[in-house]
């Protein structure tokens, strides 16, 4: 028997599974039902596109003509006329030359670190950057300098030690990594002094704009077109067609020169099937949606900061917003969980972070302001998220 069980290839995970459930940080999947009453700050479809006519009549459309699935890598028989129009319409509303889509905002985050970067290049990320950001540092097999959140300061002086000066071409190729807005606790990115540091550092900034994209900027066309940036030369953004487009998959927005380079490099766009056909037509739905209804991202915006001004007042501590994410602290994660499952059976439904998904062991709920709730469903959600909030 003992010879049997050292023989488990698998034993390891029961210890895992047996500390985790100490600590109080098991994760259990919750299937949504199509219809449920609940009130929803927890998903990511930030202008309530997800279910809108337009965009669910797109994507059925697609499958339709196109087929349920891509069939192929982009560059074998996964592209179609929707990829294309995607691609096209999205870099122009984002103020950028061209654009490449992917399977996901993962994947795209993948592609963009790791075909800009090599063994010999240096990449200095945000230490609150998303796990895909994170992994496409990895993937790069590049140094990379984790700098403190949100710390112009001290990517400059991470570039500085490395001798990199505009125009100089002294020191390794450099690139910088954050996200635009941090899907942690919602506060947006320094970018237009990154910027600056990167401009005078010949270095590339990679700016993951999947909380931004829909919410922030000129009828939300991003974080980096809010700070000027957009066509920026060296500038690159990574984006989601799953949050506030209501779809699925990623893209890469930037020079052309660079999305040429990915169609060529980035192993996730080559070695992936091809982003199926309804998801880029629903993603192009929304698009040309958000296009026509820019109201949508400043509304976002509003319900955001009316979410935080009602808590706050009520004395919990939440982060100013600087998007569309609220991020509301917990006592602990045994008390973060039960707040939500509070809030829960009390009809609302709310995110949870807590270690080790947010690396500063903070517990938090987090809430997503979205365009379509009406005053009286936030006034609901705030009632709620009162009445079930720890007293310690
Ligand atoms: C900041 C950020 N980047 C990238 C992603 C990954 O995008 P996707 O879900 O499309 O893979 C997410 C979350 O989903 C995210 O929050």
């Amino acid at each position: 028997m003992a010879e049997d069980r050292q023989d488990d290839p698998f034993e390891w995970i029961d210890a895992q599974r047996e500390r985790r459930a100490r600590a109080g940080l098991v994760r259990r999947l919750n299937p949504r039902p199509a219809d449920s009453p609940l009130l929803d700050l927890a998903s990511n479809d930030y202008l309530g596109l997800a279910r809108h006519p337009e965009v669910t009549a797109a994507a059925a459309e697609a499958a339709r003509r196109w087929g349920a699935g891509s069939t192929g890598s982009r560059l074998v028989t996964g592209t179609t006329e929707l990829h294309a129009a995607l691609e096209e319409e999205l870099a122009e509303f984002c103020g950028f030359e061209a654009a490449l889509v992917f399977s996901s905002g993962y994947a795209a985050n993948l592609a963009a670190v790791s075909a800009l970067s090599d063994r010999d290049a240096l990449v200095v990320s945000d230490a609150g950057n998303h796990a895909s950001l994170i992994d496409g540092c990895r993937l790069s097999r590049a140094e990379v300098e984790v700098v403190p959140h949100a710390d112009p300061a001290a990517v400059r002086k991470v570039l500085d030690a490395e001798g990199h000066e505009a125009g100089g071409g002294r020191g390794r190729r450099a690139l910088v990594v954050t996200d635009s807005v941090f899907s942690v606790d919602g506060d947006a990115a320094p970018l237009p002094a990154l910027a600056a540091a990167c401009r005078s550092h010949s270095a590339a900034l990679v700016v993951d704009d999947a909380h931004g994209l829909g919410v922030l900027g000129e009828g939300g066309r991003g974080a980096v077109h809010a700070a000027g940036l957009a066509g920026a030369p060296q500038v690159v953004v990574t984006a989601t067609l799953s949050k506030s487009l209501g779809s699925q998959g990623g893209a890469v927005l930037g020079p052309a020169r660079v999305i040429e380079h990915l169609v060529n490099a980035a192993r996730t766009f080559i070695f992936d099937t091809g982003l199926n056909p309804a998801a880029a037509g629903a993603a192009l739905a929304s698009l040309r949606l958000l296009a026509r209804e820019p109201q949508r991202a400043a509304r976002a915006r509003t319900v955001a900061t009316a979410l935080h001004g009602r808590l706050t007042a009520a004395g919990l501590s939440a982060v100013r917003p600087d998007a569309a994410v609220v991020s509301v602290r917990a006592p602990s994660p045994e008390q973060a969980v039960q707040w939500a499952a509070d809030c829960r059976a009390a009809g609302l439904l709310v995110g949870c972070f807590r270690p080790p998904s947010v690396p500063d062991g903070i517990s938090r709920l987090r809430l997503t302001a979205r365009a379509d709730l009406t005053d009286e469903q936030i006034e609901q959600a705030v009632g709620v998220i009162l009445e079930t909030a720890p007293t310690a």
